[in-house]
């Protein structure tokens, strides 16, 4: 999909990637850009002439994403990004923890997804990113919550692909390893820029590819688990 021109709709805009995915689209050359957050204030528009619309949107409160997709009714892309992580094995993360990681990694991204497919068919078709992580296709166990959610996320993507295909919208599943953002900050290990994260998901997008892995951890990693799930799968659960 053509990003040059287009109007698209980030979640979670205010910081880490989805701060960089708008400063890369406005860089692209998008008509206009929603940066949606769950509190405006906390939006820093980049100096740029493409207009920023900032917008107020909780992927978990439906009352905000009935209004968002009420104002932003012009999109062709949204970047399904807003995400939470809570470190914890599975036995000792409690029950509304879990709950509450996969009301925002699983029920926020489908309740985007649900109100805004009617707008992206309305303007001819479009294109959904979700961000995903590499803990979607293996479980590290210090992060299980997370991976738990992240993996339903991916099915649940998986099944909105094939439904919305026939209104013309493309699902983009994203794939990242560690990204240098506020989520990992407590972990000294080698992460990615978001600017670069952001960089090669527009990529993706402009060149119709359905999944990206958007940095050499998850490329190597994804390219590992080709050949051999199960290794990636003994590797992950020993970290
Ligand atoms: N960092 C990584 O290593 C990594 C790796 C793979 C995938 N990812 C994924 O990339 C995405 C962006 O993460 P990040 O690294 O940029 O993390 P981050 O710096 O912690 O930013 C998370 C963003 O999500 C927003 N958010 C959280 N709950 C929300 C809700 N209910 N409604 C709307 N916005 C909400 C946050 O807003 P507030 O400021 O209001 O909290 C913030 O803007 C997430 O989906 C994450 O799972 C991250």
């Amino acid at each position: 999909m053509e990003i040059k021109n287009s109007i698209a709709l980030v979640t979670g805009s205010n910081r880490g990637l989805g701060k960089s995915l708008v400063a890369a689209l406005a860089n692209a050359g998008c008509k206009k850009i929603y940066a949606a957050a769950r509190q405006t204030y906390s939006i820093e528009l980049p100096d740029t002439e493409v207009e920023i619309f900032p917008l107020k949107l909780d992927v978990t409160k439906q009352e905000t994403l009935k209004e968002a997709a009420e104002i932003a009714s012009d999109i062709q892309i949204i970047f399904n990004n807003a995400g939470v992580l809570e470190f914890g094995e599975i036995l000792e993360t409690p029950e509304q923890n879990l709950r509450n990681i996969f009301e925002t990694n699983f029920f926020g991204k489908l309740s985007v997804a649900k109100n805004f497919a009617s707008v992206l068919e309305a303007n001819g078709g479009g294109t959904i990113v979700n961000t995903l992580t590499l803990l979607s296709l293996a479980s590290m166990p210090g992060f299980a919550a997370y991976n738990a959610s992240k993996a339903a996320a991916w099915s649940m993507s998986l099944s909105l692909r094939a439904s919305l295909k026939p209104k013309n919208i493309q699902v983009v599943n994203a794939f990242p390893g560690a990204i240098d953002t506020d989520m990992l900050s407590g972990l000294e290990i080698n992460k990615t820029s978001p600017d670069h994260v952001a960089q090669e998901i527009l990529h993706a997008v402009q060149n119709n590819q359905e999944d990206v892995f958007p940095d050499l951890m998850s490329k190597q990693v994804y390219e590992a688990w080709c050949q051999d799930h199960k290794a990636v799968e003994k590797n992950f659960a020993s970290m």
